[in-house]
């Protein structure tokens, strides 16, 4: 969506704020033994106290009302049974609807004992992120973001997973603009506009960055099965730095 007024920008933080805290509570109780089934309750508990609903359930009538995909899962892992362990890296995605407005956001966690290549793949992917961030500004060209996510992904010595972007959102779940890419696409001429709404989510990994489908239709890993961080906002684009609505006040 494109923002038109003050109450758009409210309502979109209050649910993102919401959506922050989700991951934030859900994190916490990220330890061994835990199951996703586990974590995704809590997730569900908290978006219901606040009023909110779950935006894959409500949009895809996803089985759960959050994504959480571990170690080689790259996203849209399923909430169920399996057993957290020591030394997984799990990345926790939650969107949400609140009165019309959409959020998304995802982070990917260590569990102790954490690898040295799993935080170094983690560091990297968050600073693709933050550098991405400090790149929209309106009328500067949208193929800064992937352009600044893959130089970052590329220093560190990562790979990208190409075919998965970030996306509008703030009416809808996924909307226009349709492919937010992480890589620097040449022949993107799309600039970016005072209020439009939009996510970014790179994904990085150590192996090849080509991801399939599993079975069940819904989750999606990497064919090598390497380890792949994801961190997400979403933002709000202004003349100065955007406005990211799915934090939590410092
Ligand atoms: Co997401
Ligand atoms: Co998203």
């Amino acid at each position: 969506m494109t923002v038109e007024s003050d109450r758009d920008i409210e309502a979109l933080k209050i649910v993102g704020r919401i959506v922050a805290l989700v991951i934030r509570e859900m994190a916490a109780n990220l330890r061994p033994g835990v199951t996703t089934r586990e974590l995704d309750d809590i997730g569900r508990a908290i978006m219901e106290k606040n009023g909110a609903h779950s935006a894959p359930e409500l949009t895809y009538q996803f089985p759960g009302a959050t994504c959480i995909s571990v170690n080689e899962e790259a996203a849209h892992g399923i909430p169920g049974d399996r057993v957290i362990r020591a030394g997984e890296m799990v990345n926790i995605d939650v969107s949400a609807e609140l009165d019309g407005y959409f959020a998304d956001s995802g982070a990917s966690f260590m569990v102790p004992p954490v690898k040295a290549e799993s935080k170094k793949l983690c560091a990297a992917t968050r600073a693709a992120l933050w550098k991405a961030i400090h790149s929209v500004k309106a009328g500067q060209p949208m193929n800064a973001i992937g352009r600044s996510i893959e130089t970052e992904a590329t220093r560190c010595g990562f790979r990208l997973v190409r075919e998965l972007t970030g996306h509008g959102v703030g009416r809808s779940l996924h909307e226009d603009p349709e492919a937010v890419w992480n890589f620097y696409n040449a022949g993107d001429q799309r600039i970016l506009k005072e209020g439009m709404v939009f996510t970014i989510e790179p994904f990085l990994t150590y192996g090849s960055g080509r991801i399939l489908t599993e079975k069940n239709g819904w989750t999606i890993r990497t064919s090598d099965r390497s380890p792949v961080a994801q961190y997400e906002h979403t933002l709000i684009v202004t003349r100065g730095e955007p406005i990211i609505t799915t934090m939590l006040p410092a």
